[in-house]
Parts: structure tokens; sequence; C-alpha cells
């Protein structure tokens, strides 16, 4: 995709954090941009900042841990846009705990929302990105490839992911389709109940990971980096 201008993505979890700097990042190249969120209020206010133009933006409320939402959310965005040449799988978060005190709720959430979910977006979105010959990108972390202490439930579903993404990479190209999987390490976000502030400002920011996306999707179509791993350049100040 040379020319990003009038393609169509669609952004789950486009509310704050990495998909609301995607988000801002595409809105910048001329596209449209669908962002959901789990709460209809705060979807459309956040639609609404991203642009006050109506023509370039649609807020919709779809839990991505709910199959027939998130088809909705396709439908919702085809309805308005006549097409989905991009689809950012980024809904997600994350529990900590040790594997005592981990419990079977939070464990479901997690795998519920970062893999099953994912899996739910590509499956409602890949009829139109096929016939779009569009591109596919999830959002994995460094814990989808590194794991550590209380990550059970978070490393099993980045690995999940990540593995799903490459696979799905190698099921879709045949149809002309491309399929990354970004792989973060500290993003400044909301992740987790995080503030972001100055102190922060190590981290990668939202719109480093926008920028990193309109990179991806202006490669030459004959080369595809279907995984990228991203960090801090430089470790936090002691
Ligand atoms: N921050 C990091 O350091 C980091 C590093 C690596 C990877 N990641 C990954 O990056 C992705 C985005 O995280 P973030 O850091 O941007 O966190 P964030 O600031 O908390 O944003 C999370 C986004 O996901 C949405 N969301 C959560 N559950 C959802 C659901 N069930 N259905 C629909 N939307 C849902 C939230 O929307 P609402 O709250 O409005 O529903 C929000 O827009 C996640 O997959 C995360 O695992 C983050």
């Amino acid at each position: 995709m040379e020319d990003l201008k009038d393609k169509v993505a669609l952004i789950t979890g486009g509310t704050k954090g990495i998909g609301r700097g995607i988000a801002e990042a595409l809105l910048h190249q001329g596209m449209k941009v669908t962002i959901t969120g789990r709460d209809e209020k705060s979807t459309k206010e956040a639609a609404t900042e991203l642009t006050e133009n109506d023509n370039y933006i649609l807020g919709v409320a779809a839990d991505v841990r709910d199959y027939e939402s998130q088809q909705a959310a396709v439908k919702a965005t085809l309805d308005k846009f006549g097409k989905i040449d991009v689809l950012i799988a980024n809904a997600g978060l994350g529990h900590f705990e040790n594997i005592t005190d981990m419990t079977p709720q939070q464990w479901n959430e997690t795998i519920d929302t970062n893999l099953t979910g994912v899996f739910y977006s590509v499956k409602a979105s890949l009829e139109a990105i096929k016939e779009s010959k569009g591109y596919m990108i999830t959002i994995s972390s460094l814990a989808g490839t590194n794991f550590f202490e209380k990550g059970t439930a978070y490393n099993a579903s980045k690995f999940g992911l990540t593995g799903f993404s490459q696979a799905l990479m190698m099921d879709v190209r045949q149809d002309d389709v491309k399929v990354t999987t970004i792989m973060p390490g500290s993003v400044s976000s909301h992740f987790g109940g995080r503030t972001p502030d100055e102190g922060t400002d190590w981290r990668i920011q939202p719109e480093d990971l926008g920028q990193l996306t309109v990179d991806l999707l202006k490669m030459h179509p004959r080369t595809l980096p279907s995984k990228v791993e991203v960090r801090p350049a430089k470790p936090p100040k002691k």
C-alpha cells in the first residue's frame, strides 16, 4: 500500500494507549478509521477526540471476547466506509499474579481477550480483508517470546498470540494478505491501570508504534516483516 489515503482500518481497543496512537498515525495519513472499546460512551468520545471529521472516524462499542460483537463492528465499518483494508488486533489486558494467587477468572479474562479475542477479530474481518488484499497486524508483546515471574496467564496469551499470528500469516499470504505481529516491550500507556506521565518517557510511546505501523503498511508488496520486536532504546533511569 504505497498511498494510504482513504484506505480503511479497523482497530480493536482504540480508545487509549497503543491503539489510539496507531489510530492517530493512520488518520494523519488520510485513512478512515474505526476504533472499538468496551464502553459505548468512552468509545464515541475517543472517536470524536481523534477527529471531528465524521467522514473519517467511527467509534463502535464491541467487546473482543464476543464473536457477534466483532461481526457487528466489521459490519458497521463496511456500512460506513465500504471496505476494510487493515485490521489492527490490539485490544488486550494483563493480570500478573503468582500461580498461587492467579484466579480462574483472571486466567479466563486474559486468554479470552488477548488470544481468543484476536481470533474473533481476525475471523470476523477475514473475508473483507481478503477482498481488499489487505493487511492484518496483531499486537503481541516481548512477553510472547520471553517468560517471567507472575506471567503465567499473560505469557500464555502472548506466546499463543505470537504462534497464532505466524500460522495465520502462512495461511493467508497465498491470498495476498499480509500479517505482521508487533512485539513491543514497555510502552507508555494505561496498561495495568498505569498513567502515562513524565516518568514514563523512557518507554516506547504509542505514536512510535503508530509510525511503525505506517512504515509496515507502506512496505513494498514483495516484502513482509512478519514479526517485529520493539523495545525502549535505553533502560529506565535509576
Ligand atoms: N503497554 C505495554 O507495555 C505493552 C507492551 C506490549 C504489548 N502490549 C499490548 O498492547 C495492547 C494494547 O495495550 P495498551 O498498552 O495500549 O493498554 P491500554 O492503554 O490499557 O489500552 C487497552 C485498550 O484495549 C481495549 N480493550 C481492553 N479489553 C477489551 C475488550 N475486551 N474488548 C475491546 N477492547 C478492549 C481498551 O478499551 P476500553 O478500556 O475502552 O474498553 C483500550 O482501548 C495489548 O494487547 C497489550 O497486551 C502492551
